[in-house]
């Protein structure tokens, strides 16, 4: 058996998890900075990567308590590396190196992008590949060629906001507490989502790349009315978003959930038709806990007869378990980092 300690601090969760043999999940401790960064409605860099020095060891220590492991138990010390805020990157960094150094194990580290791509690999057998990926989450909505699990090769990405950030930015504009991508998702289950025709982009070129800020901008005039030009004087737009009643909001969240999930279905649907031969769909990333697009992945999978990997709820957002998970697999392959690994703000995937 190898045990592997995770670390993750690529945004704005603190995470450490004990995996045994890349799939079997013993400890994974999120410790969330939303009540941190909610006031700004966004995640605010500086804030996160003091928040992630303060919780770090403590999170780690309790990863540890919760798995029955001690430090000397661990075969291997894998952090999510890349890609994300590099404040918050360097904290996890620097502390998977220092244990690595202190306890003379191997230092792994794994793309995030990847590791969402596997986290519906925990708990059961990994998925036969070659396979399709989809990766949807606050910062990325992108298809991949998965050959292998850390050759991914894009083939459809967004050319303007992430889908759960157009989550976000509408939970906003009709006051829901950041970050709103869940609350909208809850909310849209108590309204008509045929209320609004709201558009699902075409982007140029008929590929598979994927576009959310028209969608943003028709949510924003649906909620707020029309904004008045730019000479006009007084408030921009006639409405307050937040004011409006139950009822009108429960309608604009579903009608936004319509929208954004047929989006990503499209071109999931599109990327499935053309690769028959890939039966395995790797799925992962915040958005993925969205209960409509769950549905009609798991639908779209019983069409089409696909292995459908969709990650638990716990292992949708940002976590360990799936850096330490991955970091088994190149463990195994005997490919290990060494103490100059560097945090990078780019994704290899
Ligand atoms: O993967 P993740 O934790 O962080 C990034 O790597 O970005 O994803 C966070 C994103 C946020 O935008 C959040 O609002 C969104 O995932 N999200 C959801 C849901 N749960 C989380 N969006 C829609 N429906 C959900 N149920
Ligand atoms: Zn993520």
């Amino acid at each position: 058996m190898t045990l592997l300690l995770g670390i993750e601090t690529s945004c704005d969760e603190t995470s450490a998890a004990v995996v045994a043999d890349g799939t079997v999940v013993r400890s994974n401790v999120i410790a969330t900075q939303d009540d941190l960064h909610r006031r700004y409605a966004g995640v605010v860099p500086e804030i996160a990567s003091r928040a992630h020095l303060e919780r770090i060891l403590p999170v780690v220590e309790q990863a540890l308590a919760e798995a029955g492991a001690s430090l000397r138990d661990l075969d291997a010390i894998a952090v999510g590396h890349r890609p994300g805020l590099v404040g918050s990157l360097l904290v996890g960094t620097s502390a998977a190196k220092a244990l690595a150094w202190a306890l003379d194990r191997p230092l792994i580290g794994v793309d995030h992008v990847h590791a969402h791509l596997w986290a519906g690999n925990l708990g059961r057998e990994p998925a036969a590949l070659p396979a399709l990926g989809l990766v949807v989450s606050g910062g990325h909505t992108s298809l991949y060629r998965v050959e292998a699990p850390f050759d991914c090769r894009t083939i459809g990405r967004t050319i303007d906001d992430a889908v759960g950030e157009a989550y976000d930015k509408a939970a906003t504009i009709i006051g829901l507490p950041w970050p709103g991508g869940p609350r909208l998702d809850a909310l849209a289950t108590e309204g008509d989502d045929r209320a609004h025709d709201f558009p699902i982009a075409r982007v140029s070129g008929g590929g598979l790349d994927f576009s959310f800020s028209g969608l943003k901008t028709a949510f924003l005039y649906a909620a707020r009315g029309q904004p008045k030009g730019r000479d006009a004087t007084g408030p921009r737009f006639p409405r307050d978003g937040a004011a409006l009643d139950d009822d009108a909001k429960a309608d604009l969240a579903a009608s936004f959930q319509r929208a954004a999930v047929r989006a990503v279905m499209r071109n999931v649907i599109r990327a499935v038709d053309e690769e028959p031969e890939r039966r395995s769909l790797l799925v992962g990333g915040g958005v993925s806990a969205n209960r409509r697009l769950r549905a009609e992945l798991e639908s779209l999978a019983k069409r089409r007869s696909l292995d459908l990997r969709l990650p638990e709820l716990r292992h949708c957002l940002d976590n360990a378990a799936m850096i330490a998970g991955l970091g088994a697999v190149r463990l195994a392959a005997g490919d290990v980092d060494g103490l100059d690994l560097q945090a990078a703000t780019t994704t290899l995937a």
